[in-house]
């Protein structure tokens, strides 16, 4: 028997969240040895702060509610460029996971009857968010990371934190790993794999405040893209209707306090105007987020959302965590005083483009989660990233065991390759240590954010995507000019490049949409356009950036 054949799998993945966790357990379930890779532990990923719930329809759903409909209203909330066929295994895999959580031991929020409550979420026909409180991500984390050390005292998971992406082993369209910052010991580290798993969330750094964590930052999608690797859809940012300016970032008011009965109003000549509901009827607060966001910025007034006529003892009871938010980091007590809210960046649809099996275009490399675009279309529904995560974390684990194991003599070839990058890196890390100059990275990030967060508004135009263009394109003519101050965590001005190259995607993304659709709203094209009704994908060759239409189904189909 050839040597290759009697060893085990070993898959390396980038992100320990929600996609990450249940892809290493997946793969595990599955026999295959894991190393799972992160800058920081589990309990600090963004997946801990998902609020509002999980979609499924259950055996036991709501009169009237299938999985069709499931269907149907994620490709109607997508504003319909998201796969049918992927939209399709999503909707019908969703009741399983949700079996498989509860199984690993996530405690879902029940009836008296033990049967799991679900909560209506905007956009959607019925009934069918599952939730842990206001707390889900937490509570899914928690028990995924239980379950992960389980499979570590089998010696199928080795957890590594305080490691950062640099770049991947991608040799001739085939990736063989990829290389770490460590910060332990302050070098660069390269681990090989048969496939590699990236599950790195979105990018809201690129924006600075929004609902999320800036600790995803974009990088790892924007080094990829310079490696070859295509993403897509990266104009559709979801800027969610209802959050609360505090000091550090963007608080979200979970969906859940509009799905509990909710009312955003306005108020004029000292009398309150439900705005949703005179445009869009009774289930006006529970539209899909662009609608909202876009209405809600369309009035040009300070917008509320009330909840008191719950009353505090039904508050405590269905969104205990909304009133202790509230009341702890703002002063408001929900169960007295309305809301004062606003749409913030909350999701990106757009990231790395993968196929059904959240293959992308290079061979053995996998994206999962918010990093991925895949499911959402042009706007996701409140409930379906957490499903997407779960869902697309076994869908890969399921590809991942059927390819073939890499034969062991590319890695040195690959090893030899990469080995001058490393130098590079090294010289640059060491360059940076012994800089004098005392300019911040962190200087150009945030005055990147600030562009972003004007240019790529919810609302666009040519002339602001061009402004942000000639400013993005400015940082990038001087990020790998300056020296840094060696004060910085190294890592932050080795990312700035990736970072800045991803903003340029993404604006360029947005430029070549000429048309409004889902969550991209263009002033100067404010139709939506058949011939823009595909996703949109950009290459980088050769130092050019190349946007076109998946007008052939390349991708998710
Ligand atoms: O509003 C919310 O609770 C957010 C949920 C989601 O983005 O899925």
């Amino acid at each position: 028997m050839d040597k290759n054949e009697m060893r085990q799998k070993h898959i390396l993945i980038v992100g320990s969240g929600i996609a990450g966790l249940s892809c290493a357990i997946e793969c595990a379930e599955r026999g295959m040895e894991v190393t799972l890779v992160s800058p920081f532990p589990s309990e600090r990923a963004q997946s801990v702060l998902a609020a509002g719930g999980i979609n499924a329809v259950l055996d036991s759903h709501e009169e009237g509610d299938s999985i069709e409909s499931h269907i149907e209203d994620t490709l109607k909330g997508g504003c319909n460029i998201a796969g049918k066929e992927s939209v399709r295994g999503l909707c019908a895999g969703a009741p399983e996971r949700i079996k498989w959580l509860e199984k690993i031991g996530t405690v879902f929020t029940t009836d008296d009857n033990g049967t799991i409550m679900r909560r209506a979420f905007g956009g959607q026909s019925h009934k069918r968010t599952c939730y842990c409180g206001a707390s889900t991500g937490k509570q899914i984390v928690t028990s995924l990371v239980m379950e992960a050390r389980r499979y570590e005292g089998l010696g199928l998971i080795k957890r590594r934190f305080w490691m950062d992406f640099y770049e991947a082993l991608i040799m001739d369209g085939v990736c063989y790993g990829a290389v770490f910052y460590n910060e332990a010991t302050a070098d660069l580290e390269m681990i090989a794999a048969d496939s590699v798993v990236i599950a790195t969330g979105g990018q809201n750094a690129l924006f600075g405040k929004t609902t999320g964590s800036t600790l995803c930052d974009g990088y790892a999608a924007g080094r990829l893209f310079m490696q070859g690797v295509e993403l897509k859809n990266l104009e559709f940012i979801q800027y969610h209707p209802t959050t609360l300016e505090t000091a550090q970032k963007r608080m979200l008011i979970s969906e859940a306090v509009r799905g509990e009965g909710g009312r955003l109003y306005y108020e004029e000549d000292g009398k309150r105007i439900y705005f949703m509901e005179e445009k869009f009827g009774e289930r006006g607060n529970l539209m899909p987020r662009d609608i909202v966001s876009k209405t809600m910025e369309s009035t040009g007034k300070d917008i509320f959302l009330d909840i008191t006529f719950l009353g505090k003892k039904e508050i405590l009871k269905r969104i205990p965590e909304v009133y202790e938010l509230c009341l702890k980091y703002s002063g408001i007590d929900i169960s007295k005083q309305s809301i004062p809210v606003s749409p913030s960046v909350h999701f990106f649809m757009g990231g790395i483009a993968v196929k059904n099996n959240h293959e992308t275009n290079m061979k053995n490399l996998y994206a999962i989660g918010e990093c991925a675009s895949i499911y959402h279309g042009a706007n996701r529904l409140g409930g379906n990233s957490l499903l997407a995560a779960v869902y697309g974390a076994k869908v890969a684990a399921c590809s991942i065991e059927k390819s073939a194991l890499t034969d062991e003599t590319m890695y040195q070839e690959v090893e030899a390759i990469f080995q001058k990058d490393i130098d590079a890196g090294r010289a640059k890390l060491n360059e940076g240590r012994q800089s004098q100059s005392v300019f911040p990275a962190v200087y150009i990030r945030d005055m990147l954010a600030e562009n972003m967060r004007k240019d790529l508004g919810i609302v666009r135009d040519e002339e602001k995507l061009k402004k942000g263009l000639d400013d993005v394109t400015y940082y990038l003519s001087v990020a790998d000019k300056i020296k840094y101050d060696k004060s910085e965590m190294p890592f932050l001005s080795f990312s700035l490049t990736g970072i800045l190259n991803l903003a340029k995607a993404t604006l360029l993304s947005a430029m070549f949409r000429k048309e409004s659709r889902g969550a991209h709203v263009r002033s100067d094209y404010p139709d939506t356009n058949d011939l823009y009704a595909y996703p949109s994908i950009v290459c980088f060759e050769n130092g050019e950036f190349i946007v076109r239409l998946d007008k052939e189904g390349e991708y998710e189909r």
